[in-house]
């Protein structure tokens, strides 16, 4: 057997999803990590000497580090507001590009990089593992059967009872926005690729920041630690977006609430309706139909497909997709329509009314 050829990779952001790349990208024997950049010189060069990187490639500029260090990709893990100028730089190098979720907080942001991605003949892969889930490529297989017929509606929920994160992603500066765009954003992208990749065409939203202000000093709750006064974005949004091809979507995201749950996520299909469950709880899709026996209710356990640790699976499938010459494991035309969407769902909270959105790049 031929030993497979060599992936060189290297790190923009050593932060803390950063290390989780790095986890996962070594236990791939045929790739190695070259080099990583970081704003914070020092972080860099602790994340080099943690992964075995020799200490002269770890970089302040990652332009020095692309023009100077050989690798065929770079994992982008900069904060949500940092993510344009890496991955449209790092495009225009020539290099494979894992990026960090969001795509981008705003629209602007998402076009730059859909352009410097298309004709580049490049991996533009925004990293959200879910996709790898045995939940989600479960729901794929079914819709993509058509055993939902045409899904005219659905709901899309992103729910943490009381989980409001810390640090860069509670300044509008660095994160850009809140649980919208933090966990808004896989649970966009899953309904949103279920449903067809339907372009959006208009959105109204509520978002703002209700239960985070409350209490004073750190918070702690479970392994979540925050301060109250330094939040600066949304604990909560929801959305009513229209699709240009008539469907409609509802989309729900909480750090907080008082609530043991704000609903699950659902599709309803001309032929029949899916709901996902929460992760742990079984089966984790369900169907539904109506024969002419009457109502029946049918819920499917994937059968013979084993669980699948997602992480490890999104950074296999990037680095597979590299060495292979594969398109993107996630396609980043989808990806873009959340964006379309979160950018739509920000400006009609800021503006209090309907706004319509442009789905081209
Ligand atoms: N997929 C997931 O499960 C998951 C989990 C957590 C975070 N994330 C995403 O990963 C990204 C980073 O999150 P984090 O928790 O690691 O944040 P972080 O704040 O811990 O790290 C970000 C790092 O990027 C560095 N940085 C900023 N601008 C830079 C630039 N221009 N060049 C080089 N370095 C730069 C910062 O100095 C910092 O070290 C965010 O977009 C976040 O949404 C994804």
């Amino acid at each position: 057997m031929s030993t497979p050829r060599g992936v060189k990779i290297g790190i923009i952001g050593a932060g803390g999803i950063a290390h989780t790349h790095a986890r996962y990208y070594r236990q791939i024997p045929w790739v190695e990590l070259v080099a990583v950049a970081d704003i914070i010189p020092e972080r860099a060069r602790a994340f080099a000497r943690t992964w075995g990187i020799p200490e002269e490639h770890a970089f302040a500029d990652y332009r020095e580090m692309l023009e100077r260090i050989e690798m065929e990709a770079v994992s982008i893990c900069t904060h949500n507001t940092a993510h344009r100028a890496p991955t449209t730089d790092a495009l225009a190098a020539g290099k494979h590009v894992l990026l960090e979720k969001p795509m981008a907080v705003t629209v602007e942001d998402g076009r730059a990089i859909m352009r410097a991605w298309e004709g580049s003949g490049r991996i533009l892969m925004v990293g959200f593992q879910p996709h790898f889930s045995t939940q989600y490529q479960v729901a794929r297989r079914i819709v993509e059967q058509g055993v939902l017929g045409d899904i005219y509606y659905a709901e899309a929920v992103a729910f943490r009872r009381w989980g409001i994160p810390g640090g860069s992603f509670l300044k509008k500066e660095t994160a850009g926005a809140g649980a919208l765009v933090d966990i808004g954003c896989y649970a966009l992208y899953t309904t949103i690729s279920l449903m067809g990749s339907p372009r959006p065409r208009s959105v109204t939203a509520l978002a703002g920041t209700f239960l985070a202000h409350q209490a004073q000093g750190e918070q702690r709750w479970g392994r979540f630690t925050w301060r109250a006064e330094e939040v600066e974005v949304e604990d909560f949004a929801a959305a009513f977006v229209r699709f240009e091809n008539g469907a409609a979507m509802v989309l729900k995201a909480c750090w907080a609430a008082h609530a043991d749950s704000i609903g699950r996520p659902f599709f309803l299909g001309t032929r029949g309706g899916m709901a996902l469950n929460p992760r742990g709880v079984q089966p984790p899709v369900e169907l539904y139909f109506n024969q002419q026996i009457g109502d029946l209710n049918l819920t499917c356990a994937p059968q013979g497909l084993a669980e699948v640790e997602d992480w490890p699976a999104k950074i296999q499938a990037f680095a597979e997709a590299v060495r292979d010459g594969l398109p993107s494991p996630i396609d980043p035309r989808t990806v873009f329509l959340t964006t379309v969407v979160l950018d739509g769902a920000l400006r009609s909270a800021r503006e209090g009314r309907e706004v319509e959105v442009d789905p081209t790049y």
